[in-house]
């Protein structure tokens, strides 16, 4: 404890004293290059500081692709919600020329595409869309 305690009692301050932060605007302009260099390691510690509170606790920043935090929500909100696992079978047989599934999990005909979706894509400007599948031409 008692290395912890100098390092943040006295090893610290003392770094910090001794960079060469000016007391006026212009003293910046009257340093050196190597008062510059000296200001580099806080610098970029005070830097990645910053940037990694902004990441950890940004707002809801979404796909604003400034903000890496994924934000995890449910998709699904709608479809079978008392089911541990929504999952369908649908026999290819069944299937006549083409069908539309929903990737979406907003159409009211689950698991077929039912056109909800654009109304998503329109609010969220989302590019969401179905999967079709089409049995080959003979
Ligand atoms: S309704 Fe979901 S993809 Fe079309």
């Amino acid at each position: 404890m008692d290395f912890l305690s100098s390092i943040v009692k006295t090893t610290i301050p003392n770094y910090l004293s001794g960079l060469p932060i000016p007391n006026t605007f212009g003293g910046w302009f009257k340093l050196g290059f190597t008062d510059y260099l000296s200001l580099i390691p806080p610098t970029l510690f005070t830097a990645g500081a910053v940037y990694t509170a902004y990441v950890a606790f940004c707002p809801a920043a979404g796909n604003s692709g400034i903000c890496r935090r994924k934000i995890i929500k449910r998709v699904n909100n709608k479809i079978r919600m008392d089911e541990a696992k929504v999952v369908d079978m649908i026999d290819i047989e069944d299937i006549s020329e083409k069908a539309a599934f929903c990737r979406c999990w907003k159409s009211k005909n689950w698991p077929y595409c039912d056109g909800s979706h654009g109304e998503h894509n329109k609010e969220c400007n989302d590019n969401l869309g179905p999967v079709v599948v089409s049995r080959k031409q003979k």
